[in-house]
């Protein structure tokens, strides 16, 4: 696993945003993978800098995000839905139909899930998978459990994780549960970027990088991808 430290948030935005124009310059086509969150945002901008400048298309570009709220209208404000379309798709020249996000409303979650594993796997291998970290370790939604996970399921939030995201949640009750890629499916991407930043991250960083890698910290799993970078700021490094 390749570290990568940086003094600002634009330095690691453009470091990131770097990977994704690699990717995109070599294979116009590439299948993303994406996040949400306050990690990615940054990086997002600069992406959107980098189309509206010419130097990157999205135009046949295929992404998938990593996870989506259950129970929560597709067009609510806290939706990743909104978040993606506010915060990248709407600014980008990425076509509609190339863009996959959960649907946490599915009247079957489980054929839901099923489904967006098939489109992942006709898509072909993620080229690029972005991803944030949770400060108990979580990627994706995958929290801290008993055994790996594989494809995309259904999970019940814990509570760090409803502690966490509650914040965002001022009008309406944060909810319960979510549909997340699995850490099957997150291993399989090519490579994988992890942005983390700010003191709130450093433990759970220490144990990705320094712990016993096991499902208690599932971004630990990430030491046994061959291409897996962290890109930090000194307040995520701290403990390491
Ligand atoms: C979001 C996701 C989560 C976040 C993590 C960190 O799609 O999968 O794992 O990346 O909760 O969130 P932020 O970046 O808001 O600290």
């Amino acid at each position: 696993m390749e570290i990568k430290v940086f003094e600002n948030d634009s330095d690691l935005a453009r470091c990131a945003a770097d990977y994704f124009e690699e990717t995109i310059t070599a294979k116009p086509d590439a299948v993303l993978g994406l996040a949400t969150g306050a990690s990615p945002v940054e990086t997002y901008k600069e992406l959107i800098r980098r189309c509206k400048a010419g130097r990157i298309s999205f135009k046949k570009v295929t992404t998938f995000n990593l996870d989506e709220y259950c129970d929560l209208p597709r067009d609510d404000k806290n939706s990743y839905y909104t978040f993606m379309r506010e915060n990248l798709f709407d600014k980008i020249d990425i076509p509609a139909e190339n863009v996959h996000i959960e649907d946490g409303n599915a009247a079957d979650p489980d054929a839901e899930c099923r489904a967006y594993d098939e489109k992942i796997k006709a898509a072909g291998r993620i080229d690029l998978q972005l991803l944030g970290i949770g400060t108990n370790g979580h990627i994706g939604f995958n929290e801290p459990a008993e055994a790996f996970t594989e494809g995309t399921f259904r999970i019940r939030l814990s509570e760090s994780t409803v502690k966490a995201n509650s914040r965002y949640f001022t009008d309406s009750a944060m909810p319960e549960y979510a549909v997340t890629m699995g850490i099957g499916s997150i291993m399989r991407a090519k490579r994988i970027l992890l942005i983390a930043t700010g003191a709130a991250k450093a433990e759970a960083i220490r144990n990705t990088v320094k712990g016993p890698i096991s499902p208690a910290c599932p971004a630990s799993v990430l030491r046994l991808h061959p291409d897996a970078v962290l890109l930090l700021d000194a307040e995520a490094a701290a403990l390491l």
